[in-house]
């Protein structure tokens, strides 16, 4: 596995590829970041890896700092695996030379809801360096996470809209064996915490089954998952069903049209926020 530093030494080295498959990721790598490149693997070749903890993705008072960095092991990790041919892990001037403000500004209707609303600028951070990585990388194909559900919509909101020709797979969420979904910054959870952690999945497959019960009433739904979760020294910030499509509202219409939906959660478990979600 070659790994680059810049931009320059990375396109040397992807000379003449145009099959390309890419996953970007801030590094700290787990089994779900290791089947994304698996996945990578099947639609493309070679495999591009990125590892860069993206500070405008961050807010003021977010995590920027204590974010897990681990570039020793990751390398380790991936070339046991064996499925990288470059891993790209920029330095901070690489990916933002000085003076620059250029962003991506995501939709609002997109970009402002939900994970937008709790973490303002978060997306305009994902889409910016995102873009940023596509146009150092030029990939056929990039393979991100449903563990980040509006990321993914967003990004290939972005690929459709910049007519960028990078082809967005998705993977499915990669749990631990008690339905936690794998993250970085579970390695933050107390012994207690983590203990308490698979009630998020819990709570989110519990009104998942209420809603395939013929449940209407998403309101009164999401409401009670949210009280079970404080109840259990959460503080969760929200639940929402939503249209899988937009991440719209469903209509009483779309309910009963049987319009696919997902229910997405964010909570945060002493000093750790966590996310996930099912799709219905
Ligand atoms: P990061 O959190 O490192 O995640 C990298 C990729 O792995 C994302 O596509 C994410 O959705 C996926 N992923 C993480 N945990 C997963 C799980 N349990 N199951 C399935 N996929 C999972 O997401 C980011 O980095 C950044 O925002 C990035 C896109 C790299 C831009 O900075």
């Amino acid at each position: 596995m070659k790994i680059v530093r810049s931009v320059h030494e990375l396109r040397d080295h992807l000379h003449g590829q145009n099959r390309i498959a890419f996953v970007p990721t801030m590094g700290n790598l787990h089994a779900a970041h290791l089947s994304l490149m698996r996945l990578a693997r099947r639609h493309g070749d070679p495999v591009v890896a990125s590892v860069f903890v993206n500070r405008l993705q961050f807010g003021p008072a977010e995590d920027f700092d204590r974010y897990p960095r681990t570039l020793q092991e990751d390398i380790d990790k991936l070339q046991a695996d064996g499925q990288v041919y470059v891993l790209f892990a920029p330095t901070e001037a690489e990916m933002y030379p000085e003076p620059q403000n250029y962003r991506v500004n995501p939709p609002t209707d997109l970009g402002d809801i939900l994970e937008g609303q709790f973490r303002p600028g978060f997306f305009v951070g994902v889409t910016t360096v995102v873009l940023k990585l596509f146009s150092c990388v030029q990939p056929k194909v990039a393979v991100f996470g449903k563990k980040d559900y509006q990321q993914l919509m967003i990004v290939r909101n972005m690929c459709l809209q910049f007519c960028l020709p990078t082809e967005i797979i998705a993977h499915e969420t990669v749990r631990e064996p008690d339905g936690l979904a794998m993250s970085s910054r579970n390695r933050f959870l107390s012994d207690t915490e983590r203990r308490l952690a698979p009630q998020l999945f819990q709570e989110l497959s519990h009104l998942k089954n209420r809603l395939q019960g013929g449940e209407r009433n998403l309101v009164t739904l999401e409401q009670q998952a949210v009280r079970a979760l404080a109840g259990a020294g959460w503080k969760p910030d929200y639940m929402a069903v939503r249209r899988q499509a937009d991440l719209k509202l469903p209509t009483p219409a779309d309910l009963e049209a049987g319009e696919p939906l997902v229910v997405l959660a964010a909570a945060q478990l002493g000093s750790t926020r966590l996310i996930d979600n099912v799709e219905v």
